[in-house]
Protein backbone atom coordinates (compact mmCIF):
# COMPACT_ATOMS: atom_id res chain seq x y z
CA UNK A 1 0.00 0.00 0.00
CA UNK A 2 1.15 3.77 -0.51
CA UNK A 3 0.08 6.31 0.95
CA UNK A 4 -2.46 8.76 -0.28
CA UNK A 5 -0.73 11.57 -2.61
CA UNK A 6 -0.27 14.75 -1.40
CA UNK A 7 1.79 17.26 -3.06
CA UNK A 8 5.45 18.24 -2.05
CA UNK A 9 5.36 21.29 0.14
CA UNK A 10 7.12 24.50 -0.96
CA UNK A 11 10.35 25.77 1.03
CA UNK A 12 9.73 28.60 3.31
CA UNK A 13 12.48 31.32 2.57
CA UNK A 14 11.84 33.87 5.19
CA UNK A 15 13.49 31.01 7.65
CA UNK A 16 17.34 31.84 7.77
CA UNK A 17 17.81 28.23 7.99
CA UNK A 18 16.58 27.52 4.81
CA UNK A 19 18.29 30.25 3.23
CA UNK A 20 21.44 29.21 4.82
CA UNK A 21 20.99 25.61 3.59
CA UNK A 22 20.54 27.00 -0.46
CA UNK A 23 23.27 29.36 -0.05
CA UNK A 24 25.81 26.51 0.69
CA UNK A 25 24.00 24.20 -1.83
CA UNK A 26 24.66 27.03 -4.66
CA UNK A 27 28.30 26.82 -3.32
CA UNK A 28 28.26 23.27 -3.33
CA UNK A 29 26.76 23.05 -7.03
CA UNK A 30 29.44 25.86 -7.77
CA UNK A 31 32.60 22.97 -7.11
CA UNK A 32 30.74 20.70 -9.81
CA UNK A 33 29.88 23.03 -12.89
CA UNK A 34 32.01 23.27 -15.97
CA UNK A 35 31.80 19.06 -16.28
CA UNK A 36 31.33 17.28 -18.68
CA UNK A 37 28.26 14.89 -19.90
CA UNK A 38 27.85 11.86 -21.83
CA UNK A 39 24.75 10.87 -23.78
CA UNK A 40 22.96 7.88 -22.40
CA UNK A 41 22.24 5.01 -25.69
CA UNK A 42 21.58 1.77 -24.35
CA UNK A 43 23.06 2.36 -20.52
CA UNK A 44 26.20 3.17 -22.14
CA UNK A 45 27.63 6.47 -21.79
CA UNK A 46 29.00 7.94 -25.14
CA UNK A 47 30.90 11.52 -25.07
CA UNK A 48 30.81 13.26 -28.65
CA UNK A 49 33.55 15.75 -29.62
CA UNK A 50 30.36 18.70 -30.43
CA UNK A 51 29.61 19.48 -27.26
CA UNK A 52 26.36 21.64 -26.16
CA UNK A 53 27.42 24.06 -23.53
CA UNK A 54 25.25 24.80 -20.66
CA UNK A 55 25.24 28.05 -19.24
CA UNK A 56 23.65 30.43 -16.65
CA UNK A 57 21.46 33.01 -18.43
CA UNK A 58 22.17 35.49 -15.05
CA UNK A 59 25.99 35.32 -15.46
CA UNK A 60 26.89 34.55 -19.67
CA UNK A 61 30.77 33.61 -18.42
CA UNK A 62 29.40 30.58 -16.00
CA UNK A 63 29.40 27.50 -18.03
CA UNK A 64 27.05 24.64 -15.88
CA UNK A 65 28.20 22.24 -17.75
CA UNK A 66 29.36 20.71 -21.54
CA UNK A 67 27.22 17.89 -22.51
CA UNK A 68 27.56 15.44 -25.18
CA UNK A 69 25.57 16.05 -28.79
CA UNK A 70 23.93 13.97 -30.56
CA UNK A 71 23.30 13.60 -34.55
CA UNK A 72 21.57 11.57 -37.04
CA UNK A 73 23.32 8.31 -36.29
CA UNK A 74 23.41 8.33 -32.74
CA UNK A 75 19.62 9.32 -32.81
CA UNK A 76 18.93 5.82 -34.57
CA UNK A 77 21.31 3.80 -32.62
CA UNK A 78 18.56 5.47 -29.57
CA UNK A 79 15.72 4.41 -31.42
CA UNK A 80 16.95 0.75 -31.86
CA UNK A 81 18.10 0.35 -28.10
CA UNK A 82 14.58 1.52 -27.30
CA UNK A 83 12.95 -0.66 -29.29
CA UNK A 84 14.79 -3.95 -28.56
CA UNK A 85 14.20 -2.98 -24.60
CA UNK A 86 10.58 -2.20 -25.32
CA UNK A 87 9.86 -6.08 -25.85
CA UNK A 88 11.39 -6.84 -22.74
CA UNK A 89 10.26 -3.66 -20.38
CA UNK A 90 6.48 -3.88 -21.77
CA UNK A 91 6.51 -7.18 -19.70
CA UNK A 92 8.01 -5.71 -16.34
CA UNK A 93 5.40 -5.15 -13.39
CA UNK A 94 3.54 -2.03 -12.41
CA UNK A 95 4.55 -2.09 -9.36
CA UNK A 96 8.14 -2.21 -9.99
CA UNK A 97 8.29 0.70 -12.04
CA UNK A 98 6.43 2.54 -10.13
CA UNK A 99 8.92 1.48 -7.05
CA UNK A 100 11.40 3.26 -9.40
CA UNK A 101 9.31 6.93 -9.48
CA UNK A 102 8.92 6.57 -5.44
CA UNK A 103 12.50 5.80 -4.68
CA UNK A 104 13.52 8.61 -7.49
CA UNK A 105 11.05 11.31 -5.50
CA UNK A 106 13.07 10.03 -2.01
CA UNK A 107 16.57 10.70 -3.49
CA UNK A 108 15.16 13.96 -4.97
CA UNK A 109 13.82 15.11 -1.97
CA UNK A 110 16.70 14.44 -0.08
CA UNK A 111 18.96 16.68 -2.46
CA UNK A 112 16.34 19.37 -2.86
CA UNK A 113 18.27 22.11 -2.23
CA UNK A 114 21.06 20.86 -4.75
CA UNK A 115 18.53 20.00 -6.96
CA UNK A 116 17.38 23.46 -6.44
CA UNK A 117 20.60 24.92 -6.99
CA UNK A 118 21.29 23.60 -10.09
CA UNK A 119 18.13 24.88 -11.42
CA UNK A 120 18.89 28.20 -9.82
CA UNK A 121 22.17 28.07 -12.43
CA UNK A 122 21.04 26.44 -15.48
CA UNK A 123 18.26 28.32 -15.49
CA UNK A 124 18.33 31.28 -13.76
CA UNK A 125 15.52 30.70 -11.90
CA UNK A 126 14.54 32.63 -8.63
CA UNK A 127 14.69 30.91 -5.17
CA UNK A 128 11.01 29.73 -5.12
CA UNK A 129 10.54 29.59 -8.95
CA UNK A 130 13.61 26.93 -8.66
CA UNK A 131 12.15 25.22 -5.52
CA UNK A 132 8.27 25.47 -7.22
CA UNK A 133 9.84 23.03 -10.19
CA UNK A 134 11.58 20.34 -8.22
CA UNK A 135 8.42 20.29 -6.10
CA UNK A 136 6.31 20.07 -9.35
CA UNK A 137 9.08 17.15 -10.41
CA UNK A 138 8.58 15.15 -7.19
CA UNK A 139 4.79 15.41 -7.35
CA UNK A 140 4.75 13.99 -10.86
CA UNK A 141 6.74 11.08 -9.98
CA UNK A 142 4.78 10.36 -6.83
CA UNK A 143 1.59 11.19 -9.07
CA UNK A 144 2.73 8.64 -11.64
CA UNK A 145 3.52 5.89 -9.90
CA UNK A 146 0.12 6.14 -7.89
CA UNK A 147 -1.80 6.07 -10.82
CA UNK A 148 0.06 3.18 -12.84
CA UNK A 149 -0.39 1.27 -9.29
CA UNK A 150 -4.61 2.31 -10.54
CA UNK A 151 -4.66 1.53 -13.59
CA UNK A 152 -3.34 -1.88 -12.76
CA UNK A 153 -5.27 -2.52 -10.01
CA UNK A 154 -8.43 -2.68 -12.90
CA UNK A 155 -10.49 -0.59 -11.04
CA UNK A 156 -13.38 1.24 -12.90
CA UNK A 157 -12.23 -1.24 -16.04
CA UNK A 158 -14.85 -3.38 -15.34
CA UNK A 159 -16.68 -4.93 -18.46
CA UNK A 160 -19.20 -7.43 -18.86
CA UNK A 161 -18.83 -11.36 -19.76
CA UNK A 162 -21.18 -14.13 -20.33
CA UNK A 163 -22.25 -17.58 -18.84
CA UNK A 164 -20.10 -18.64 -22.22
CA UNK A 165 -17.88 -16.15 -22.87
CA UNK A 166 -14.85 -14.11 -19.98
CA UNK A 167 -14.32 -10.58 -21.21
CA UNK A 168 -11.04 -8.71 -19.66
CA UNK A 169 -10.09 -5.47 -20.27
CA UNK A 170 -6.65 -3.77 -19.86
CA UNK A 171 -4.29 -1.65 -20.93
CA UNK A 172 -1.08 -2.32 -22.43
CA UNK A 173 1.90 0.30 -23.20
CA UNK A 174 2.31 1.96 -27.46
CA UNK A 175 6.36 1.54 -27.62
CA UNK A 176 9.11 2.85 -28.53
CA UNK A 177 8.50 7.13 -28.19
CA UNK A 178 10.07 10.13 -27.90
CA UNK A 179 10.40 13.24 -25.54
CA UNK A 180 11.00 16.96 -26.60
CA UNK A 181 10.93 19.01 -23.56
CA UNK A 182 11.62 22.58 -23.21
CA UNK A 183 13.77 24.83 -20.71
CA UNK A 184 11.42 26.70 -19.13
CA UNK A 185 10.01 24.09 -16.31
CA UNK A 186 13.72 22.24 -17.15
CA UNK A 187 12.78 19.49 -14.09
CA UNK A 188 9.33 19.16 -13.55
CA UNK A 189 8.43 19.30 -17.34
CA UNK A 190 11.12 17.28 -18.14
CA UNK A 191 10.88 14.86 -15.48
CA UNK A 192 7.00 14.24 -15.82
CA UNK A 193 7.20 13.76 -19.76
CA UNK A 194 10.05 11.15 -19.47
CA UNK A 195 8.40 9.09 -16.79
CA UNK A 196 5.09 8.88 -17.59
CA UNK A 197 5.41 6.70 -20.85
CA UNK A 198 8.63 4.73 -18.97
CA UNK A 199 6.12 4.25 -16.39
CA UNK A 200 3.46 3.04 -18.08
CA UNK A 201 5.48 -0.05 -19.66
CA UNK A 202 7.22 2.27 -22.51
CA UNK A 203 10.23 3.00 -23.47
CA UNK A 204 11.87 6.73 -24.35
CA UNK A 205 14.16 8.76 -26.04
CA UNK A 206 14.59 12.24 -23.92
CA UNK A 207 15.67 15.12 -26.40
CA UNK A 208 15.80 17.90 -23.58
CA UNK A 209 16.14 21.50 -24.33
CA UNK A 210 19.54 22.50 -25.45
CA UNK A 211 19.75 25.20 -22.52
CA UNK A 212 19.37 22.99 -19.87
CA UNK A 213 20.61 19.62 -20.45
CA UNK A 214 22.60 19.25 -17.17
CA UNK A 215 19.70 19.07 -15.03
CA UNK A 216 17.83 16.18 -16.96
CA UNK A 217 21.19 14.68 -16.81
CA UNK A 218 20.72 14.96 -13.22
CA UNK A 219 17.69 12.97 -13.01
CA UNK A 220 19.36 10.28 -15.31
CA UNK A 221 21.72 9.73 -12.74
CA UNK A 222 18.96 9.66 -9.98
CA UNK A 223 16.23 7.19 -11.79
CA UNK A 224 19.52 5.33 -12.47
CA UNK A 225 20.25 5.47 -8.50
CA UNK A 226 16.85 4.28 -7.92
CA UNK A 227 17.34 1.50 -9.97
CA UNK A 228 15.77 2.31 -13.42
CA UNK A 229 17.47 -0.34 -15.61
CA UNK A 230 20.06 1.09 -18.76
CA UNK A 231 18.21 1.69 -21.98
CA UNK A 232 14.69 2.50 -20.80
CA UNK A 233 15.15 6.26 -20.82
CA UNK A 234 17.89 7.08 -23.40
CA UNK A 235 19.27 10.19 -23.22
CA UNK A 236 20.22 12.36 -25.96
CA UNK A 237 20.50 15.94 -26.03
CA UNK A 238 20.70 17.61 -29.50
CA UNK A 239 19.94 20.00 -31.76
CA UNK A 240 15.68 20.06 -32.03
CA UNK A 241 16.40 20.50 -36.32
CA UNK A 242 18.28 17.50 -36.70
CA UNK A 243 17.63 15.17 -33.74
CA UNK A 244 14.48 16.48 -33.38
CA UNK A 245 13.15 15.87 -37.04
CA UNK A 246 15.04 12.16 -37.52
CA UNK A 247 13.42 11.24 -33.71
CA UNK A 248 9.59 12.29 -34.95
CA UNK A 249 10.29 10.97 -38.33
CA UNK A 250 11.49 7.68 -38.17
CA UNK A 251 9.29 4.82 -38.78
CA UNK A 252 10.03 3.05 -35.10
CA UNK A 253 8.96 5.42 -33.33
CA UNK A 254 5.32 4.82 -31.91
CA UNK A 255 4.50 8.14 -29.85
CA UNK A 256 6.39 11.59 -29.35
CA UNK A 257 5.55 13.63 -26.07
CA UNK A 258 6.64 17.02 -27.28
CA UNK A 259 6.07 20.24 -24.26
CA UNK A 260 7.27 23.57 -26.27
CA UNK A 261 6.70 26.12 -28.36
CA UNK A 262 3.74 26.25 -31.14
CA UNK A 263 5.58 26.89 -33.69
CA UNK A 264 7.86 23.23 -33.24
CA UNK A 265 4.81 21.62 -32.24
CA UNK A 266 2.70 22.28 -35.24
CA UNK A 267 5.52 21.02 -36.63
CA UNK A 268 6.26 18.26 -34.95
CA UNK A 269 2.10 17.20 -35.36
CA UNK A 270 2.66 17.41 -39.51
CA UNK A 271 5.42 15.26 -39.23
CA UNK A 272 4.57 13.20 -37.02
CA UNK A 273 1.16 12.08 -39.39
CA UNK A 274 2.89 11.12 -42.67
CA UNK A 275 2.91 7.56 -42.89
CA UNK A 276 6.59 6.49 -43.35
CA UNK A 277 7.95 3.49 -44.96
CA UNK A 278 8.19 0.16 -43.02
CA UNK A 279 6.10 1.87 -40.27
CA UNK A 280 2.87 -0.04 -38.87
CA UNK A 281 0.91 2.41 -36.68
CA UNK A 282 -0.33 5.89 -36.48
CA UNK A 283 1.94 8.18 -34.17
CA UNK A 284 0.48 9.20 -31.45
CA UNK A 285 1.14 12.64 -30.39
CA UNK A 286 0.54 14.83 -27.42
CA UNK A 287 1.86 18.22 -28.11
CA UNK A 288 1.52 20.55 -25.29
CA UNK A 289 2.06 24.58 -26.72
CA UNK A 290 2.49 27.93 -26.25
CA UNK A 291 -0.23 30.83 -24.57
CA UNK A 292 -1.48 33.96 -24.39
CA UNK A 293 -3.38 33.58 -21.15
CA UNK A 294 -5.88 36.40 -19.74
CA UNK A 295 -6.86 37.70 -16.47
CA UNK A 296 -10.43 39.54 -16.47
CA UNK A 297 -10.86 42.03 -13.29
CA UNK A 298 -14.55 42.36 -12.97
CA UNK A 299 -15.69 46.32 -12.02
CA UNK A 300 -17.12 44.32 -8.10
CA UNK A 301 -13.80 42.69 -7.75
CA UNK A 302 -11.50 42.41 -5.27
CA UNK A 303 -8.70 44.81 -6.66
CA UNK A 304 -5.52 44.39 -3.72
CA UNK A 305 -6.07 40.65 -4.49
CA UNK A 306 -6.52 41.31 -8.82
CA UNK A 307 -3.01 43.37 -8.77
CA UNK A 308 -1.94 40.83 -6.45
CA UNK A 309 -2.62 37.76 -9.25
CA UNK A 310 -1.49 39.76 -12.25
CA UNK A 311 1.57 40.72 -10.85
CA UNK A 312 2.80 37.22 -10.10
CA UNK A 313 1.33 35.43 -12.64
CA UNK A 314 2.75 38.57 -15.52
CA UNK A 315 6.70 38.46 -13.72
CA UNK A 316 6.90 34.87 -12.11
CA UNK A 317 10.59 33.60 -13.86
CA UNK A 318 10.22 36.50 -15.72
CA UNK A 319 7.07 35.46 -17.43
CA UNK A 320 8.44 32.88 -19.15
CA UNK A 321 5.99 30.14 -18.42
CA UNK A 322 3.49 29.25 -20.79
CA UNK A 323 0.52 30.01 -18.09
CA UNK A 324 1.56 33.64 -17.76
CA UNK A 325 -0.53 36.71 -17.49
CA UNK A 326 0.53 38.45 -20.31
CA UNK A 327 -3.41 40.09 -20.93
CA UNK A 328 -5.51 41.84 -18.57
CA UNK A 329 -8.82 42.95 -19.53
CA UNK A 330 -10.76 45.12 -16.76
CA UNK A 331 -13.40 46.63 -16.59
CA UNK A 332 -13.74 50.28 -17.69
CA UNK A 333 -14.84 51.43 -13.95
CA UNK A 334 -11.81 49.85 -12.22
CA UNK A 335 -9.08 50.35 -14.70
CA UNK A 336 -7.26 53.17 -13.96
CA UNK A 337 -7.53 51.79 -10.38
CA UNK A 338 -6.32 48.48 -11.13
CA UNK A 339 -3.33 49.79 -13.19
CA UNK A 340 -1.79 52.24 -10.97
CA UNK A 341 -2.07 49.38 -8.40
CA UNK A 342 0.14 46.89 -10.32
CA UNK A 343 2.43 49.34 -11.31
CA UNK A 344 2.72 50.27 -7.72
CA UNK A 345 3.75 46.38 -7.15
CA UNK A 346 5.76 46.38 -10.01
CA UNK A 347 8.20 48.81 -8.65
CA UNK A 348 8.69 46.61 -5.84
CA UNK A 349 10.31 44.14 -7.56
CA UNK A 350 13.63 43.36 -7.83
CA UNK A 351 15.96 41.97 -11.12
CA UNK A 352 19.26 40.33 -10.61
CA UNK A 353 21.14 36.96 -10.71
CA UNK A 354 19.46 34.60 -8.20
CA UNK A 355 22.63 32.70 -7.78
CA UNK A 356 23.62 35.67 -6.30
CA UNK A 357 21.13 36.25 -3.66
CA UNK A 358 17.62 35.43 -3.81
CA UNK A 359 15.84 38.35 -6.67
CA UNK A 360 12.23 38.20 -7.23
CA UNK A 361 13.26 37.79 -11.26
CA UNK A 362 15.94 36.69 -12.97
CA UNK A 363 17.58 36.98 -16.39
CA UNK A 364 15.36 35.52 -19.41
CA UNK A 365 17.03 31.99 -20.69
CA UNK A 366 19.01 33.79 -23.72
CA UNK A 367 20.42 36.34 -25.84
CA UNK A 368 17.75 35.28 -28.89
CA UNK A 369 14.53 35.72 -26.00
CA UNK A 370 15.89 38.73 -24.62
CA UNK A 371 16.26 40.19 -28.16
CA UNK A 372 12.70 39.47 -29.22
CA UNK A 373 11.10 40.10 -26.11
CA UNK A 374 12.37 43.59 -26.20
CA UNK A 375 11.62 43.72 -30.06
CA UNK A 376 7.75 43.09 -29.30
CA UNK A 377 8.13 45.88 -26.40
CA UNK A 378 9.27 48.49 -29.68
CA UNK A 379 6.25 46.66 -31.61
CA UNK A 380 4.13 47.62 -28.61
CA UNK A 381 4.81 50.93 -28.56
CA UNK A 382 4.76 51.59 -32.19
CA UNK A 383 0.86 49.69 -32.13
CA UNK A 384 0.30 52.48 -30.02
CA UNK A 385 -0.11 51.53 -26.56
CA UNK A 386 1.46 52.92 -23.43
CA UNK A 387 4.06 51.83 -21.63
CA UNK A 388 3.85 52.56 -18.07
CA UNK A 389 6.67 50.71 -16.59
CA UNK A 390 10.04 48.92 -17.57
CA UNK A 391 10.56 47.83 -21.37
CA UNK A 392 14.19 48.51 -20.69
CA UNK A 393 17.09 45.98 -20.47
CA UNK A 394 20.66 45.14 -19.78
CA UNK A 395 22.55 42.04 -21.41
CA UNK A 396 26.14 43.00 -20.55
CA UNK A 397 26.79 40.28 -17.96
CA UNK A 398 23.09 38.12 -18.27
CA UNK A 399 20.08 38.54 -20.19
CA UNK A 400 17.78 41.09 -17.48
CA UNK A 401 14.92 42.87 -18.36
CA UNK A 402 12.79 45.25 -16.10
CA UNK A 403 9.28 43.86 -15.71
CA UNK A 404 7.30 45.54 -18.46
CA UNK A 405 3.46 46.88 -18.49
CA UNK A 406 1.30 48.72 -21.65
CA UNK A 407 -1.93 49.88 -21.06
CA UNK A 408 -4.60 50.71 -23.22
CA UNK A 409 -3.35 47.90 -25.60
CA UNK A 410 -5.40 46.89 -28.68
CA UNK A 411 -6.99 43.74 -28.14
CA UNK A 412 -6.16 43.17 -31.56
CA UNK A 413 -2.50 44.26 -31.65
CA UNK A 414 0.27 42.10 -31.60
CA UNK A 415 1.07 42.02 -28.22
CA UNK A 416 -2.17 41.23 -26.98
CA UNK A 417 -2.32 38.48 -29.53
CA UNK A 418 1.25 36.55 -29.83
CA UNK A 419 3.26 34.85 -27.42
CA UNK A 420 5.94 37.12 -25.90
CA UNK A 421 7.04 34.73 -23.24
CA UNK A 422 9.31 37.40 -21.35
CA UNK A 423 7.85 39.77 -18.20
CA UNK A 424 6.25 41.41 -20.80
CA UNK A 425 1.82 42.44 -19.36
CA UNK A 426 -0.76 44.13 -21.45
CA UNK A 427 -4.16 46.33 -20.24
CA UNK A 428 -6.80 46.80 -22.09
CA UNK A 429 -10.49 48.05 -20.91
CA UNK A 430 -13.86 47.14 -21.62
CA UNK A 431 -17.67 48.34 -20.63
CA UNK A 432 -19.44 45.17 -19.58
CA UNK A 433 -18.54 41.36 -19.28
CA UNK A 434 -19.44 40.20 -22.28
CA UNK A 435 -17.11 42.14 -24.11
CA UNK A 436 -14.50 40.75 -21.61
CA UNK A 437 -15.18 37.52 -22.32
CA UNK A 438 -14.78 38.30 -26.04
CA UNK A 439 -11.88 39.57 -25.26
CA UNK A 440 -10.73 37.02 -23.38
CA UNK A 441 -11.51 34.46 -26.20
CA UNK A 442 -10.21 36.17 -29.23
CA UNK A 443 -6.77 34.96 -29.55
CA UNK A 444 -5.75 31.04 -30.97
CA UNK A 445 -4.73 30.03 -27.82
CA UNK A 446 -6.40 28.71 -24.73
CA UNK A 447 -4.12 27.64 -21.94
CA UNK A 448 -5.07 29.12 -18.73
CA UNK A 449 -7.36 32.19 -17.88
CA UNK A 450 -8.26 33.45 -14.26
CA UNK A 451 -11.73 35.58 -13.39
CA UNK A 452 -11.34 38.30 -10.23
CA UNK A 453 -14.46 38.70 -9.60
CA UNK A 454 -17.71 38.86 -6.68
CA UNK A 455 -20.36 38.51 -9.04
CA UNK A 456 -21.69 35.31 -9.36
CA UNK A 457 -23.37 35.65 -12.79
CA UNK A 458 -20.43 36.22 -14.23
CA UNK A 459 -18.53 33.53 -12.38
CA UNK A 460 -20.83 31.16 -14.02
CA UNK A 461 -21.05 32.92 -17.55
CA UNK A 462 -17.02 32.69 -17.33
CA UNK A 463 -17.27 28.61 -16.28
CA UNK A 464 -18.92 28.31 -19.57
CA UNK A 465 -17.86 30.16 -21.94
CA UNK A 466 -14.29 31.43 -20.84
CA UNK A 467 -12.63 28.89 -23.65
CA UNK A 468 -9.32 27.59 -22.06
CA UNK A 469 -7.92 24.24 -20.40
CA UNK A 470 -7.33 25.95 -17.06
CA UNK A 471 -9.94 28.50 -16.03
CA UNK A 472 -9.07 29.51 -12.63
CA UNK A 473 -11.65 31.67 -10.00
CA UNK A 474 -10.50 34.56 -7.58
CA UNK A 475 -6.78 33.76 -8.12
CA UNK A 476 -3.47 34.07 -10.75
CA UNK A 477 -3.29 31.80 -13.71
CA UNK A 478 -0.40 30.44 -12.84
CA UNK A 479 0.79 27.47 -10.29
CA UNK A 480 -1.22 24.51 -11.38
CA UNK A 481 0.12 21.94 -9.18
CA UNK A 482 0.14 17.77 -9.85
CA UNK A 483 -2.72 15.96 -8.70
CA UNK A 484 -5.17 19.23 -8.37
CA UNK A 485 -4.94 20.89 -11.37
CA UNK A 486 -4.84 18.96 -14.21
CA UNK A 487 -3.14 20.90 -16.90
CA UNK A 488 -3.00 21.34 -20.62
CA UNK A 489 -4.44 23.82 -23.27
CA UNK A 490 -7.39 24.17 -25.88
CA UNK A 491 -6.59 25.41 -29.41
CA UNK A 492 -3.43 25.97 -30.07
CA UNK A 493 -1.88 25.61 -26.86
CA UNK A 494 -2.45 21.95 -27.96
CA UNK A 495 -3.60 18.53 -27.43
CA UNK A 496 -5.04 19.28 -23.76
CA UNK A 497 -3.33 15.83 -22.19
CA UNK A 498 -3.87 17.27 -18.80
CA UNK A 499 -0.71 16.90 -17.06
CA UNK A 500 -1.12 15.72 -13.99
CA UNK A 501 -4.48 14.24 -14.02
CA UNK A 502 -6.55 10.72 -13.27
CA UNK A 503 -6.36 10.26 -17.48
CA UNK A 504 -2.78 11.56 -17.84
CA UNK A 505 -1.12 8.42 -18.51
CA UNK A 506 -3.70 7.00 -20.85
CA UNK A 507 -1.79 8.97 -23.33
CA UNK A 508 0.71 6.16 -23.39
CA UNK A 509 -1.51 3.05 -23.47
CA UNK A 510 -3.89 1.34 -25.30
CA UNK A 511 -6.97 -0.75 -24.45
CA UNK A 512 -6.64 -4.12 -25.38
CA UNK A 513 -10.05 -6.30 -24.79
CA UNK A 514 -9.92 -10.55 -24.86
CA UNK A 515 -12.75 -12.35 -25.04
CA UNK A 516 -12.62 -16.21 -24.32
CA UNK A 517 -15.00 -18.97 -24.85
CA UNK A 518 -15.51 -21.43 -22.19
P1 LIG B 1 10.75 25.20 -28.28
O1 LIG B 1 9.57 24.80 -29.07
O2 LIG B 1 11.70 26.14 -28.88
O3 LIG B 1 11.60 23.92 -27.86
C1 LIG B 1 11.01 22.84 -27.17
C2 LIG B 1 11.79 21.58 -27.47
O4 LIG B 1 11.65 21.27 -28.85
C3 LIG B 1 13.30 21.72 -27.21
O5 LIG B 1 13.78 20.52 -26.67
C4 LIG B 1 13.84 21.92 -28.61
O6 LIG B 1 15.19 21.53 -28.75
C5 LIG B 1 12.93 21.02 -29.42
N1 LIG B 1 12.88 21.27 -30.86
C6 LIG B 1 13.16 22.41 -31.52
N2 LIG B 1 12.98 22.23 -32.86
C7 LIG B 1 12.56 20.95 -33.03
C8 LIG B 1 12.20 20.16 -34.16
N3 LIG B 1 12.22 20.63 -35.39
N4 LIG B 1 11.81 18.88 -33.94
C9 LIG B 1 11.75 18.38 -32.70
N5 LIG B 1 12.09 19.07 -31.59
C10 LIG B 1 12.49 20.34 -31.75
O7 LIG B 1 10.19 25.76 -26.88
P2 LIG B 1 11.01 26.31 -25.65
O8 LIG B 1 11.56 27.65 -26.02
O9 LIG B 1 11.94 25.27 -25.12
O10 LIG B 1 9.87 26.48 -24.56
C11 LIG B 1 9.02 27.58 -24.51
C12 LIG B 1 7.68 27.27 -25.16
O11 LIG B 1 7.12 26.13 -24.53
C13 LIG B 1 6.67 28.37 -24.98
O12 LIG B 1 5.95 28.53 -26.16
C14 LIG B 1 5.78 27.85 -23.87
O13 LIG B 1 4.49 28.41 -23.86
C15 LIG B 1 5.77 26.39 -24.17
N6 LIG B 1 5.42 25.59 -22.99
C16 LIG B 1 4.21 24.99 -22.97
C17 LIG B 1 3.81 24.25 -21.86
C18 LIG B 1 2.46 23.60 -21.80
O14 LIG B 1 2.26 22.75 -20.94
N7 LIG B 1 1.53 23.97 -22.66
C19 LIG B 1 4.68 24.13 -20.78
C20 LIG B 1 5.93 24.75 -20.85
C21 LIG B 1 6.29 25.47 -21.98
N1 LIG C 1 2.09 24.15 -14.91
C1 LIG C 1 2.66 25.45 -14.95
C2 LIG C 1 1.76 26.50 -14.35
O1 LIG C 1 0.64 26.21 -14.06
C3 LIG C 1 3.04 25.83 -16.32
O2 LIG C 1 2.18 27.60 -14.17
Amino acid sequence: MVVPFRHEPFTDFSLEENKKAQKEALHQVEQMLGKEYPLLIDGEEIYTDDKIVSTNPGNKEEVIGKVSKANKELAEKAIQSANEHFEWWRKSTAEMRADILFRTAAIVRRRRFEFNAWIIKEAGKPWKEADADIAEGIDFLEYYGRQMLEIDSGKGLDIVSRPIENNRFSYIPLGAGVVISPWNFLFAIMAGTAVSPMVTGNTVILKPASNTPVIAYKLMETLKEAGLPGGIINYLPGPGGEVGDYLVEHPKTRFVSFTGSREVGTRIFERAAVVQEGQEWLKRVVAEMGGKDTIIVDDNADLELAAESIVNSAFGFSGQKCSACSRVVAHEDVYDQLLDRCVELTKELDVGDPSEQNYYMGAVIDQASYDKILNYVEIGKEEGARLVHGGTGDDKNGFFIQPTIFADADPKSRIMQEEIFGPVVAFTKAKDFDEMLDIANNTEYGLTGAIISNNRTHIEMAKEDFHVGNLYINRGCTAAIVGYHPFGGFKMSGTDSKAGGPDYLNNFLQGKTISEMY
